[in-house]
């Protein structure tokens, strides 16, 4: 995700751009930098670590000036170091921009207009910076509107030059930018958290749109160089609700970013013409990869019902047997491995302890150990060989929502990946490919319903313990749905595969205990429909997922929240949406501490 934060004005921009970083630090926070002009050179200050640590060390300089950036990173492309960490600069140090988002085009860039330019670090911005730096003949407007006309990716993008000291220029694609309106003064960022000390009069950026900001007033005009008229609006909100984006909690925003960092898991890791998917940073050859005849999956909590589906995808696409253990059970059972078994460990924060011991002993065993993991640099990323990040952006709520998502697509498109390598045609990988690429969209359909999943939230909320059903790729669904409810609602619960249910959850049921069943129309339905209906016979409050337009659903449960159809492989993508938005209201109405449920904490780095 990474933040952004500009100032020009009268005040010192120093402070301004501190202060602003440390409102944006939910947004990343590996690394961060400024860049302050005097009036005639920049002068950039970087630091690996939180805000703090670049704060230490801007605190001996005496840095003057009234115009900035600054930004702070979680990385995405190339390592957590400081010379990847932003703003920043191309051959001469008289161009400085900071930038959200990714360029997707930067290799085909640097071949073709960067020829002879020296790059200092590994990512996509410094390619961007040369770019403008190629551009630039005395306006850093034009410039910057050449260089976006030839990339295609997202930005959100911040750039001053020193020729012209009493300029910010901004440009948005798909990565959000908020111009702040002052007294003499205009602030930049990638949302208003940052602005709101200052001023509530705000301009949101739109896609496309390039904006000139200096003492004289603000331009902004489109990429083809028309000029946009826009008004500025008052906003009511407090810090902390723009960092949550107006929601009332980060798990909500999370469950909402869905469908977003969807799309940053699969972007450039499919083809679609020859139904594949690639992970480059798996690093086995394809001999090596023709080789290994068992996966194992490693994880904690959420991870581990994630690589449950993983499972059922790997073996169903690749023919690979694949187990899925948790860290602390594997790390001391003497695990069966041999040369040709490929461990993933699967990690939001790549720092639990319980996943990281249980790797350890793998790679002692002599596996293939590679890593599935969202905090760039993170120590199992560190210390694997290879592996994949999700791109789900930073993840603030102890109750994993959109990483989860993410470790689904990532191993969903390993599935294909080793798949195609063997059993699986090209026509199915198509038909999985298009199907992949349908699930944002989707996605925003369960999400809309959020509202009606809150009424029937705040309708059982009461209950002494709730059942999950689910079969198949469904059951792993349950599994999570029934995790989420616990952990933040302190609700009992528990998740059954609903075959399972007559040997001995069946003696649970009765009208004081609702059960959650996942019934959309598979293979399994009508598996799944017989299971339902002894629920019913028993007299047990009926919630059900179900696939649009399944009306019998209606007839069978007390509530049903419709779900649109994908392929049986990719329904835990949508499926587990419902039940998110379904623990995040029961622990609202029941006044609990979502984001931060008691007795839990968001990595767990010891034993
Ligand atoms: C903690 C968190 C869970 C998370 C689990 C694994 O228990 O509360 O939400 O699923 O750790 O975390 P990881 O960072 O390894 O995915």
């Amino acid at each position: 995700m990474c933040g952004i934060i500009g100032y020009i004005g009268k005040k010192q921009a120093l402070p301004i751009l501190i202060n602003g970083l440390r409102r944006l630090e939910y947004r990343g926070y590996d690394s961060a930098g400024v860049a302050v002009s005097d009036g005639k050179k920049f002068t950039k200050i970087k630091a690996v670590g939180k805000i703090e640590k670049l704060a230490e060390k801007l605190k001996p300089l005496d840095l003057n000036g009234s115009v900035g950036i600054a930004h702070t990173r979680w990385a995405t492309h190339g390592g957590v170091t400081e010379a990847n960490a932003h703003p920043h600069s191309a051959c001469a140090d008289d161009l400085v921009i900071a930038h959200n988002g990714i360029i997707e085009n930067y290799r085909e860039l640097k071949e073709k207009f960067l020829k002879g330019h020296e790059l200092k670090s590994e990512t996509d911005t410094e390619i961007l910076a040369h770019l403008i730096e190629v551009f630039y003949k005395g306006n850093l407007t034009e410039a910057v509107r050449t260089a976006l006309k030839e990339v295609r990716g997202t930005y959100g993008l911040a750039a001053m030059h020193s020729d012209e000291p009493d300029k910010l220029v901004a440009a948005r694609f798909g990565s959000p930018l908020v111009i702040g309106v002052g007294d003499g003064e205009y602030f930049l960022a990638s949302d208003t958290s940052p602005m709101l000390a200052h001023t509530k009069e705000v301009i949101f950026l739109d896609d496309g749109e390039i904006a000139e900001i200096s003492l004289s007033g603000l331009k902004i005009s489109s990429l083809d160089s028309k000029n946009i008229t826009k008004y500025s609006e008052t906003i009511d909100w407090d810090e902390a609700s723009a960092q949550k984006q107006g929601y009332e909690h980060f798990m909500l925003k999370e469950i909402f970013d869905q469908p977003a960092v969807f799309k940053d898991a699969i972007r450039g890791r499919y083809n679609l013409t020859e139904g594949t998917a690639h992970l480059g940073g798996l690093n086995m050859t394809s001999e090596q990869m023709h080789s290994v005849s068992r996966v194992i999956l490693l994880a904690c909590g959420t991870a581990s019902y994630a690589a449950l589906v993983g499972k059922y995808a790997l073996e169903r696409l690749a023919g690979i047997p694949t187990e899925v253990d948790v860290g602390s059970e594997f790390r001391y059972r003497d695990p069966i491995i041999d040369r040709n078994t490929l461990v993933f460990g699967i990690t939001q924060s790549g720092e639990t302890a319980d996943t990281l011991a249980a790797l350890r002993e793998a790679k002692r065993k002599g596996a293939f150990v590679r890593g599935i993991v969202n905090v760039i640099g993170s120590t199992l990323a560190r210390e694997t060989d290879g592996g994949t990040y999700m791109h789900a952006g930073p993840e603030l709520a102890v109750a994993s929502t959109k990483a989860y998502t993410n470790m689904v697509a990532v191993l969903i498109l390993y599935a294909i990946q080793f798949g195609r390598l063997n059993r699986l045609t090209q026509a199915t990988g198509e038909r999985l490919i298009a199907a992949l690429l349908e699930i944002p969209t989707k996605m925003k359909e369960v999400l809309a319903q959020s509202e009606r999943i809150k009424t029937i939230a705040e309708k059982y909320k009461d209950s002494v313990g709730m059942l999950f059903l689910g079969r198949g790729i469904n059951y792993p669904v349950a599994l999570e749905g029934s995790h989420k409810l616990k952990e933040i609602s302190y609700i009992h619960s528990e998740a059954y595969p609903a075959g399972e249910m007559k040997h001995g959850a069946n003696a649970l049921l009765g009208p004081h205990f609702p059960v959650v069943a996942i019934m959309t129309k598979n293979q399994l339905y009508e598996k799944m429909r017989s299971s339902v209906e002894e629920v019913r016979a028993r007299k047990s409050p009926l919630i059900l997922i179900a696939t649009v337009g399944d009306e019998s659903a209606r007839e069978l449960a007390d509530d049903v929240i419709y779900v649109p159809p994908t392929m049986e492989l990719l329904e835990p993508l949508l499926n587990t949406i419902p039940l998110q938005l379904f623990a995040y209201h029961t622990a609202v109405a029941l006044g609990r501490d979502v984001d931060r449920p008691r007795n839990l904490a968001k990595s767990v780095t010891v034993e």
